[in-house]
């Protein structure tokens, strides 16, 4: 069985942030959910978060992805791991993996994984030109791990080391948790460090070998604002690169930014500043022009969006969206239609081939196929208290600047007068007028305006 621990229960004092440090955001996702996937998709079938600081929002924003043990109080790396006591019978193998280094992929979780047949305990290094705060890695002079001197522990000579501890390792579990007993916290921070263990299970003739990263930016960790916007980037750029690669077009990747678990078909034209995160999906043949943010959308193929927002709803096909459309609440958008110039939609089904070209905002709608919404309108779904549903059937005509106050149904090829406030249901075919008719005052709009005019 293949298990893991993520150790998050630190506040991240050097963010100077009430969120705790894990669920800051890289490309938009939480830090421990990146690691978390990532482990799942390396294979780990039970992941243990440690949480501390702000568990609740941790374990909120974790729900149901894996299992949550409390570390209070934080008295470090190595105090977190025994906290995962539900672990300790099983006699898999295990990762213990910091909280904060978002960009290690799979791959390299079950490269830590498969070294577990070569040696008893794996630690992932990387090699550093500037090595900074980071833990070092001290070798033996037959290139074995000899132990891993915290940077605050650190000799000068110490400090001259160029090769780091990440602060991911991957353990038989059983020697993990016999491990954990024999810690001290005799050191700078007065911490129980998890590093501690190359020295524990190297006296019992356990094999400790480094592995190094394969890219060693993957291995970055993230302790102030500085190292999550170097992460930021480097991220988006490792996934902005993975789908050119597979054919996105991005007019300016630099100003492109995409989550790790959106998809794209082929044929996809991204132009600069388009925000595309969560799990969106995206058509063939779409292309997306500037300023729009996507969060859980889908969008279909031949779709074109300009300048709109579009959160946890769908577009289908041959659409055009925009400029500044926003659908949200799952609405759902049907193929061939045409909504934009200043038109939002929460929570509207809108069928094939229909219209709605400008200034209107429908809520809670079933709007059918082949209908027109006019300019400027409103469907009146709110009363202070409650939510109202508004039907419009296939082939109806909505005028401009109407008012449909629900509940209402307009009815099959119905038509709402221009101007109107309707109040209650259109049979089929019939014409809807809700509106005070006209009267002319002959000459009186000459008068009125010299008599204006003269007094400025
Ligand atoms: C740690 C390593 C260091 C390594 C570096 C890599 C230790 C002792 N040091 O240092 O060798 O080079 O990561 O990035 O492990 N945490 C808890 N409970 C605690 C303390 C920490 O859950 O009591 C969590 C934190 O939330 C964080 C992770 O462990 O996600 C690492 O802690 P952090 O304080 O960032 O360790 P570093 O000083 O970076
Ligand atoms: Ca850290």
């Amino acid at each position: 069985m293949k298990n893991a621990i993520v150790l998050a229960a630190g506040k991240g004092t050097r963010m100077h942030s009430d969120t705790p440090k894990v669920l800051h955001m890289v490309c938009q996702k939480p830090m421990v959910a990146h690691i978390v996937d990532n482990l799942k998709a390396a294979g780990a079938e039970k992941i243990v978060t440690v949480v501390g600081y702000g568990h609740e929002m941790v374990e909120l924003a974790m729900e149901g992805q894996c299992e949550f043990a409390l570390q209070e109080p934080q008295l470090g790396s190595g105090h977190a791991v025994m906290m995962a006591a539900s672990l300790q019978n099983d006699d898999g193998l295990t990762l213990v993996v910091n909280g904060d280094c978002p960009c290690v992929r799979p791959e390299t979780y079950a490269m830590l994984y498969d070294a577990l047949g070569k040696c008893d305990m794996a630690v992932l290094t990387a090699h550093y030109d500037d090595a900074d705060m980071y833990g070092r890695v001290v070798r033996a002079c037959d290139g074995t791990i000899e132990k891993i001197v915290e940077y605050k522990d650190c000799t000068e000579d110490e400090k001259m080391i160029h090769d780091i501890n990440t602060g991911i390792y991957a353990f038989r579990n059983q020697e993990l948790f016999a491990g954990l007993k024999e810690l001290k916290n005799d050191n700078a921070q007065h911490e129980y460090y998890i590093t501690d263990l190359v020295e524990i299970l190297k006296a019992q003739g356990k094999i400790v070998k480094a592995i190094s990263a394969c890219d060693p930016e993957e291995a970055q960790g993230i302790n102030d604002c500085v190292q999550l916007a170097a992460a930021n980037r480097y991220l988006q750029n490792r996934i902005n690169t993975e789908w050119m690669q597979k054919g996105v077009t991005m007019i300016n990747p630099d100003s492109t930014y995409i989550g790790p678990d959106v998809t794209f078909g082929s044929d996809v034209i991204l132009y600069p500043n388009v925000y595309i995160y969560g799990k969106t999906e995206i058509g063939n043949h779409v292309t997306v022009y500037p300023q729009s943010l996507m969060v859980n959308a889908k969008i279909g193929s031949n779709t074109v969006i300009n300048a709109s927002e579009i959160t946890d709803s769908e577009v289908k096909n041959d659409c055009q969206i925009g400029p500044y459309a926003h659908f949200r609440m799952n609405s759902v958008i049907e193929d061939k239609n045409r909504i934009g110039n200043f038109v939002e939609f929460k929570n509207v089904k809108f069928g094939t081939d229909s219209r709605c070209a400008h200034l209107t905002y429908l809520g809670d709608s079933d709007i059918g196929s082949k209908v027109n919404i006019g300019c400027g309108v409103i469907t009146v779904n709110y009363d202070g208290g409650h939510k109202f549903h508004t039907t419009v059937k296939d082939g109806a005509f909505i005028g401009s600047n109407c008012n449909l106050i629900a509940p209402l149904t307009v009815g099959e090829n119905s038509v709402v007068a221009a101007g109107s406030t309707a109040t209650g249901d259109v049979p089929d075919g019939d014409m809807a007028i809700g509106r005070v008719r006209q009267i002319n005052k002959p000459g009186y709009g000459k008068e009125y305006l010299d008599r204006n005019r003269r007094k400025k």
